[in-house]
């Protein structure tokens, strides 16, 4: 082993456009979040390897410390990442990992959780060409056959257009001119995999209907890398409404979600959508270069934890 500890980090995002849709091979374009995940991981001191998270985001953050997760799925992706490197590691590994953003609500808390994983047990055995077949491989344990958009972002953060094609993922950055988002956790963490299957048994039932849908989205994606090339945020607002009322004929969106919807509407957002799987999980919002932090201090006067997060830039 080249060193006694490794570290690594992985991005959160957020999608803007085409989730959902980008599962059977239309595009989506997705933004890397400054937050994410940051794993430490050595040489364990007892038998057994242990894991510990550490919730650094949300109301309950304040002086927590790292706690043994239980949860068996993150354990199993856990291991799944320690597999990938078995041959080069003489012993357990003990891991820990921060978090600062909240799980389970479309923030790709799982790949950034995964990449930052992989990215400290290749700083500790000195393999980088692993890391993303160990990020795939946590990745496959969270959510059976995921797009591997998460994983783009996670690793890569920025800003990029995304492609699940018949060769594997194509991806191209978006050159956007910074802009402003607010997002909102609107409701309780849901099933990335649940609502995927959800979407697959409408597909199943209503296939020319649902690929009239998919279109549409890829559409909405296609022309929405245009606006945010060219910087214009109106449009780009009204693309998030009809990709979200898209969404909602997909049936993915949920009385919270639309509640939060429509706050940021008010508060004078130029647009705003579901964003990620849905069926819980958050709401992301463009804001205007005039507005000031309404919308956010909208969604927190209504109890929902919420934060601002610019995008974008050459
Ligand atoms: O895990 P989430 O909530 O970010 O959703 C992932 C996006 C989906 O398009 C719904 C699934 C996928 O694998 O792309």
């Amino acid at each position: 082993m080249s060193e006694e500890r490794g570290r690594g980090h992985g991005s959160g995002k957020l999608i803007l456009f085409g989730e959902h849709a980008v599962v059977y091979g239309t595009p989506a374009i997705v933004a890397g979040l400054p937050r994410g995940a940051e794993a430490t991981v050595e040489p364990a001191e007892g038998e057994e390897g242990r894991l510990r998270l550490l919730q650094s985001s949300g109301d309950d953050a304040d002086g927590a410390e790292p706690a043994e997760i239980s949860d068996p799925t993150v354990k199993a992706a856990f291991r799944a990442v320690l597999e990938v490197f078995e041959d080069l590691l003489e012993g357990p590994v003990d891991a820990t990992v921060e978090m600062d953003i909240p799980v389970g609500v479309g923030l790709g808390s799982s790949a950034s959780f995964g990449t930052a994983l992989a990215r400290a047990m290749a700083d500790l055995t000195g393999a980088e060409d692993r890391v993303k077949k160990a990020v795939r491989a946590a990745e496959e344990v969270f959510h059976g056959n995921p797009s591997g958009i998460d994983q783009l972002a996670a690793m890569e953060g920025g800003l990029h257009f995304f492609r699940r094609g018949e060769k594997g993922m194509e991806a191209a950055p978006v050159e956007a001119p910074t802009f402003r988002v607010a997002v909102c956790v609107a409701g309780p963490a849901s099933s990335t995999a649940a609502m995927v299957q959800k979407v697959a048994d409408r597909r199943s039932r209503e296939t020319d209907l649902v690929g009239h849908v998919e279109r549409l989205i890829g559409d909405i994606t296609r022309a929405a890398s245009n606006s945010l090339t060219e910087g214009d945020w109106q449009r780009v607002g009204e693309l998030m409404d009809i990709n979200h009322g898209a969404l909602v004929s997909l049936g993915v969106s949920t009385d919270e979600l639309e509640q939060a919807r429509y706050i940021a509407m008010r508060a004078g957002a130029a647009g705003a959508k579901l964003t990620g799987a849905g069926g819980g999980g958050c709401v992301v919002a463009i804001i205007p270069e005039d507005v000031g932090h309404g919308v956010v201090e909208a969604w927190s006067k209504a109890g929902l934890e919420a934060f601002e997060v610019e995008i974008g830039g050459h």
